[in-house]
């Protein structure tokens, strides 16, 4: 098994790049599958959900080629199989994409219920009650989904709650069916305007992605494209964060910032120095961090998937913060960690109270989910002494290099193989929150 191990303290300095965004790229691999040709996507992350996903459209009959570090040509001519298989799946959230891509491409698709609780915290209904309402019925049993249509028709979408994950899997089922899909109550996430465009760059008719009604005119065909991936909004936020908690000085380059705004503006009111240009982002700190408020809620607010990074960076600030969860159920279980390095939260529901105490100490933690693993990096650089993380494998799902690019920048961090302790080791069976 292995873990980071952070010896805190170190001012974060010079220049990163941010990689592909891992939700734009989740989606768009398996929507490769929606064209009758040849893909190459660029600006691929390497990080573990990629992989996953990548290996599933090879188990289904794709040639998937590697162009460069970050480039795949995908043939999707020959897929001959329309099931996910549960073991590949389950390990994988967004192997829901599957699902809509497949409906969209070969009328059927059989994919393993997602991790978790799938009807209970992290439910799919919306995502069931898009494809139905484009005429597909759906069976659950066993674990698994089968979704079959005679045909698929255009249809008016209204989603109960504004769903990324839904609403993306809409899009790949509507894009080829007959006539005029409308959604409404679209999310509007950078990623979900990336997925249209890549999808329109292989012939399909989308309009309003990035607003709140999306309307797709179905296509007969899509062709192939050679596109690039959106650069990931989280890295980039998440790196931003861990230079103001250093009280660092870092130059983030190949972002867009207006998809950092929600992030930029709270980081302002910390009292964290911004500097934006067309494609880069400057963030140092040279004053003090004050307290402030977030509530999490979908694009254009405050991203949840930011949350455990920020409410890291308010125990470093003076003053009492609030940090409110608008969007997952139990999004605060990294706390306990974050108590375990000194900080005082108490949480109440999806309310978090902040005490800013200014410095948190070395401790040994356990990543809890992918954001949780990145606030608990951030935590432990901004931390005096020796931090040692766990359960790292949920950060590799997400973060490409975490700790090459945390290492150039000057950080102190180290991956180390270490025994594993329990009989159990395997990572299979352990649930992803995002
Ligand atoms: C995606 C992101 C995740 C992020 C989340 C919200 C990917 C792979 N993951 O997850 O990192 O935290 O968006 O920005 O892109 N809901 C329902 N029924 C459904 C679907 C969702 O009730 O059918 C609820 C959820 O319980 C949650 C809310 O809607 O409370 C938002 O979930 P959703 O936007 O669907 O999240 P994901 O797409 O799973």
């Amino acid at each position: 098994m292995e873990k980071f191990v952070v010896k805190g303290g170190r001012r974060l300095s010079g220049e990163v790049t941010i990689s592909g965004a891992k939700n734009a790229a989740v989606a768009i691999l398996p929507a490769v599958i929606l064209s009758d040709e040849p893909c190459i996507v660029e600006n691929v992350p390497s990080i573990s959900d990629v992989n996953i996903s990548l290996r599933i459209l090879k188990e289904m009959g794709a040639e998937v080629t590697m162009l460069g570090k970050d480039a795949y040509r995908i043939d999707p001519t020959r897929i001959d199989k329309y099931c996910v298989p549960y073991e590949t799946a389950r390990k994988m959230r967004a192997s829901y994409y599957f699902l809509g891509a497949l409906l969209g491409k070969f009328n059927k698709a059989r994919v393993s219920m997602p991790g978790g609780c799938p009807l209970g915290d992290r439910p799919i209904d919306q995502h069931l009650k898009a494809f139905s309402v484009l005429g597909a019925d759906y069976t659950l049993s066993q674990g698994m989904i089968d979704l079959t249509a005679d045909r698929l028709h255009g249809n008016q979408i209204f989603f109960d709650v504004v769903s990324v994950g839904a609403t993306m899997n809409a899009m790949l089922a509507a894009v080829k069916a007959e006539g005029l899909t409308i959604i409404e109550n679209a999310a509007k996430e950078p990623h979900i305007v990336d997925l249209a465009n890549f999808l329109n760059s292989m012939g399909a008719n989308i309009m309003g992605a990035g607003t709140d009604v999306i309307k797709i005119r179905g296509v007969e065909r899509l062709h192939g494209t050679n596109y690039a991936v959106i650069p990931d909004q989280i890295e980039a936020g998440t790196f931003m964060i861990a230079a103001a908690a250093t009280k660092g000085d870092v130059l983030i380059k190949n972002v867009i910032p207006k998809h950092l705004e929600s992030i930029t503006k709270k980081l302002e009111k910390i009292g964290v120095n911004i500097e934006q240009f067309d494609d880069s982002i400057r963030v140092w700190v040279d004053g003090p961090l004050v307290k402030t408020s977030v509530k999490t809620t979908p694009h254009p607010g405050f991203p949840t998937d930011m949350q455990p990074q920020i409410a890291t960076l308010l125990t470093l600030a003076e003053g009492t913060s609030i940090v409110t969860e608008g969007v997952w159920e139990q999004r605060f279980r990294y706390v306990d960690e974050l108590r375990r390095m000194g900080a005082d939260i108490s949480v109440d529901g999806k309310v978090a109270v902040i005490e800013g105490t200014g410095r948190l100490m070395g401790a040994p933690v356990k990543a809890c989910d992918l954001r949780a693993g990145a606030a608990l990096i951030i935590a432990g650089l901004a931390a005096s002494g020796i931090t040692e993380i766990e359960d790292i494998f949920h950060i590799e799902r997400g973060y490409d290099c975490m700790e090459g690019k945390l290492r150039s920048l000057g950080a102190d961090i180290e991956k180390v193989n270490f025994p594993d302790s329990t009989s159990d080791s395997g990572n299979d069976g352990k649930k992803e929150a995002v």
